[in-house]
C-alpha cells in the first residue's frame, strides 16, 4: 500500500529555531542508531519512519557507521526514502556524521578532511540523496589539527554537499574552539550533539552556556539514556530490550540496582504528573529553551507515540524539580 503522509502532520509538532539559525527543528527527531540497521526487521522500521513523518518528525539522523552492519541504517534509510517518501525530500531534515572507525587503515576514522570528504560521498551514495541538510564531525579527534577538521566541513558546505555543519561529543573548551574557527571560515556551526540526559549532565558544566553565547543549537543524544529512563528496565531486563540484544550499545552491567531505585522514585514523579517515565525524561530536556530537539531512538512505533507525548507538558514545578535533584544526586 503506497504510504500518504497524515495532512495534520505540521499541527502536531512543535518547531524550535536552531540557535540563531535560519532552521527550526522538531522538539522530538528521531535516530537511526539502533533498529534500522540489516539486522532488523524492514516492516517494523518503516512503521517508525511513518509514524514519525506523520507526527511532524522532519528531522532524521543518521551516521556512517549506524546498522549494523555499519552503513546499512543509511541504505536502509535511503531505501524507504525512496519507496515512501518520495516528494517529500524538502520537508526533512537529514543528518549524517563521521568520526569514529569506519573502514580499514588510516583514512577511515577520526577527523581528517580525507576521512570526513570521503565518508560523507559514501553516505550519500548510500541515501541515494545529493546532500544531507547537516553534516557532523562525530567526535573530537585528539591528534588532527582542529583547523582541518573545520576546514573539510566548510569545504563539504561549500561543494554543496551539506547545508550546515554541526560537531558532536566536543567539550565546552574544543566547541568554542571548533565554533570560532567555522565562523571565521564563513561556515557558522549550525549545533551540537552532545550525550544528554537525566542520567548524564556534563553539558550543564559550560557547554550548553557556550552554544548559547555562540548562538549554537543544542540537540542531546540518548536523552532517555538508551532505554534507562522509561518504564521498561523497572522489573529487571526484559528479552526484548537493548540491554539483553547483543547488537546493543547499553550493557547489562549498566543497569545496576542503585539505577533502578533511580528509575523507579523517578517514575513516581512522572506518574504524578500524569506522564509516563519517558515523557517526563524528555520534557525535563525541553524545559530549558537553549535545548532545540531531543534526539530519540525507538524500537517500536508505540515507542515514539509514546515519547512524542512529553510535548504535552514540559513545565515543571520548584517542588517537581527538587524532588528530581534529590534522586539524581
Ligand atoms: N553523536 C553521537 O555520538 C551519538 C551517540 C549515540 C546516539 N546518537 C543519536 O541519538 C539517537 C538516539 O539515541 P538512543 O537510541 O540511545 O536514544 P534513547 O532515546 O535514549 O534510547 C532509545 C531506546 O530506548 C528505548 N525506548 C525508547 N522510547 C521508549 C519508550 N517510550 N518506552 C520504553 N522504551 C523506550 C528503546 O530501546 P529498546 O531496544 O530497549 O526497546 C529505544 O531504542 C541515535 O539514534 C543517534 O541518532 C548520537
Amino acid at each position: 500500500m503506497t504510504y500518504v503522509p497524515a495532512e495534520n502532520r505540521y499541527e502536531k509538532m512543535q518547531y524550535r529555531r536552531c540557535g540563531k539559525s535560519g532552521i527550526k527543528l522538531p522538539a522530538v527527531s528521531l535516530g537511526l542508531w539502533h533498529n534500522f540497521g540489516h539486522v532488523d526487521v524492514t516492516e517494523n522500521y518503516r512503521k517508525i519512519l511513518h509514524l514519525a513523518f506523520d507526527s511532524g518528525i522532519t528531522h532524521f539522523d543518521l551516521a556512517n557507521n549506524y546498522g549494523p552492519p555499519p552503513g546499512s541504517a543509511e541504505e536502509n534509510f535511503g531505501r524507504i526514502l525512496k519507496e515512501d517518501f518520495r516528494g517529500y525530500r524538502d520537508e526533512m531534515i537529514i543528518s549524517s556524521k563521521a568520526g569514529y572507525t569506519m573502514w580499514d587503515g588510516p583514512y577511515g576514522d577520526w577527523g581528517s578532511k580525507k576521512y570526513l570528504v570521503s565518508s560523507l560521498d559514501q553516505s550519500l551514495q548510500r541515501m541515494g540523496i545529493e546532500y544531507v541538510d547537516i553534516f557532523y564531525h562525530h567526535r573530537p579527534d585528539p591528534e588532527t589539527p582542529l583547523e582541518e577538521t573545520m576546514s573539510a566541513l566548510d569545504l563539504i558546505v561549500r561543494q554543496g554537499k551539506a547545508l550546515y555543519a554541526g560537531i558532536s561529543n566536543y567539550s565546552a573548551e574544543e566547541a568554542d574552539k571548533a565554533i570560532a574557527i567555522l565562523k571565521r571560515l564563513g561556515t557558522p556551526c549550525l549545533i551540537h550533539q552532545p550525550k544528554y540526559s537525566m542520567f548524564e549532565r556534563w553539558a550543564e558544566g559550560g557547554l550548553l552556556d557556550v552554544l548559547e553565547k555562540d548562538g549554537v543549537g543544542c540537540i542531546p543524544f540518548s536523552p532517555l539514556a538508551q532505554g534507562l529512563l522509561t518504564n521498561k528496565y523497572l522489573h529487571g531486563i526484559p528479552a526484548d530490550s537493548r540491554a539483553a540484544k547483543p547488537t546493543g550499545f547499553l550493557q547489562e552491567s549498566q543497569v545496576t540496582e542503585e539505577r533502578i531505585s533511580q528509575i523507579k522514585k523517578l517514575n513516581d514523579i512522572a506518574l504524578q504528573r500524569g506522564q509516563t517515565l519517558a515523557q517526563m525524561a524528555l520534557a525535563w530536556l525541553l524545559k530549558d529553551n537553549r535545548v532545540t530537539s531531543v534526539l530519540i531512538g525507538a524500537s517500536r512505533a508505540e515507542q515514539l507515540a509514546d515519547s512524542l507525548k512529553c510535548l504535552d507538558n514540559i513545565v515543571f514545578s520548584k517542588e517537581e524539580l527538587a524532588k528530581i535533584e534529590e534522586i539524581l544526586k
